[in-house]
């Protein structure tokens, strides 16, 4: 078998703490079963990194190489480029982006001194793949470097249309960058078509038969790879902190009223504001709820070095500080904020206490928290999951109450719903969207993607193109 080489930002080595997210978590199974390299930032801001060779780590059958970055680098490539500029253009926002040419330069940078550490640890044999939007430059750094090896890049974010794409000026660059790779993968197909159109229309590429594109006389495939939850282990997790004494107090607490729950990092794609209107609009149209309903927003602060977040955060206090002072009563608040993050068990077992799930981003590449909700219900009882149709999960979570998060009477009607749904419409959404999710798990997702890496790489030598 050969070796897998994931190469990510951040990487869950032993010595790095627990500063890995949603990615790691989706990686983690596939490389302790399967073993392989890890490559990728330490984590660690240190003076003089930039000259240094990998430090590398063993935990189990998997090795860990990072690279620490400088104060420079973590500023520029980290959050000025990739979360200033990549990471709202992807989501399709552009107002939010901070551009600035030598951010993209120190970008480029850290991506090839990534590639110049990771080269020598490579074998001829291994496969490697390549992960998100920090590292879109990699796979042609690499190749600069004259790796020859299976390349897979996949995306955990989404990928906006091609007008909007221009709106930073080394988007083309970048799209080229990326077919140096030998198969692409996204998570829905809305992705792959906006990609395949950008990679035409900016960098030249012609449309292959299938899902696959011709550049630089080499075949790409592009592929659709949603990314999993363990749901069974979610749910038995779930079940198991229902009794927990943090969810018995919350249940205590809350004294029989409807629990909406939010959970996710404060991120200005998550559509944190909007979601606090419609809870405000229901709550005028329907005043019947007021002291009725509890809504508890756990928007665990995140990068708090983007100027976009901290004004978030602040915008937040003062919204949900109105709220409350505008509807709440002497014995009673509609909405509990906490901008901390909550251990992610306690958070299963909030979810099988929620008789509603607000899964409401206005851009999500996939949205875990939304098929983790569904995993964390009691079959016997279950709540509603209302979900943005702009999430990529609701291409697979169909039975959820699906609303568009920028109209606050759409979200307050569906609240609504959700609130009073009886129990066999309840029931019968949630084993639908349950069938949707049982059977798959991150390991499957990535034996596919690597799957797919094998055959996309003995596709990729030079074809004739075939005319659009
Ligand atoms: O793909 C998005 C992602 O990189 C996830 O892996 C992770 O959950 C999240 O963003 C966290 O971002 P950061 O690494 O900036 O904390």
């Amino acid at each position: 078998m050969n070796r897998l080489v994931v190469v990510s930002n951040r990487v869950p080595a032993p010595s790095a703490g627990t500063q890995a997210g949603g990615l790691a978590v989706a990686l983690d199974g596939l490389m302790e079963k399967r073993g392989g390299l890890w490559f990728g930032w330490s984590g660690v801001i240190a003076a003089g990194a930039a000259g240094r060779p990998a430090m590398i780590e063993r935990s189990g059958s998997v090795e860990y190489a990072t690279i620490d970055l400088t104060q420079d680098e973590h500023d520029r490539y980290y959050n000025a480029f990739s979360n200033s500029v990549l990471w709202p253009l992807l989501h399709t926002m552009p107002e939010l982006m901070q551009y600035d040419r030598r951010d993209a330069r120190v970008y480029r940078e850290v991506n090839a001194r990534m590639a110049a550490a990771l080269q020598p640890l490579l074998r001829p044999t291994d496969l490697i793949w390549v992960h998100d939007y920090h590292l879109m430059p990699m796979a042609a750094a690499l190749r600069a470097r004259g790796v020859r090896n299976p390349i897979g890049f996949f995306l955990h974010i989404p990928f906006c249309s091609p007008d909007v794409l221009a709106a930073a000026p080394e988007m083309t660059e970048l799209v080229r960058e990326m077919l140096s790779a030998d198969l692409i993968g996204f998570q829905t197909d809305n992705d792959v078509t906006n990609f395949a159109a950008a990679a035409q229309v900016l960098a030249g590429a012609m449309r292959g038969p299938g899902n696959s594109l011709f550049f630089g006389g080499r075949r790409i495939r592009l592929g659709v790879f949603p990314v999993e939850i363990e749901a069974r282990s979610f749910a038995a997790r779930a079940a198991e902190m229902a009794e927990s004494p943090a969810v018995r107090r919350l249940r205590r607490d809350l004294e029989g009223q409807r629990l909406i729950l939010g959970v996710e990092r404060l991120d200005p794609t998550k559509g944190l504001l909007q979601r606090l209107v419609g809870l405000r609009r229901l709550l005028e149209k329907r005043q019947d709820w007021r002291g009725h309903l509890t809504m508890l927003q756990i928007a665990a602060m995140s990068r708090k070095d983007v100027e976009s977040y901290r004004a978030l955060r602040t915008a937040l206090d003062r919204e949900a500080g109105a709220l409350n002072a505008d509807l709440g009563e002497p014995d009673w608040q509609p909405l509990r904020l906490v901008a901390r993050g909550v251990e992610r068990s306690t958070v299963a077992g909030y979810m099988r206490l929620a008789r509603v799930g607000l899964v409401t981003p206005l851009r999500d590449g996939m949205n875990l928290v939304a098929k983790e909700f569904v995993a964390a219900q009691d079959p016997a009882d279950p709540g509603v999951l209302v979900l943005s149709r702009f999430a990529g999960s609701a291409r697979q979570l169909e039975a959820a109450l699906l609303v568009n998060p920028h109209d606050p009477d759409a979200m307050a009607d569906a609240l609504d719903s959700a609130l009073r749904m009886g129990l066999e419409e309840r029931q019968a959404r949630w084993r639908a969207l349950w069938a949707a999710i049982e059977h798959r798990s991150p390991l499957v997702w990535g034996r596919s993607f690597v799957a797919a890496l094998l055959r996309a790489s003995t596709l990729t030598v030079a074809k004739t193109p075939v005319p659009l």
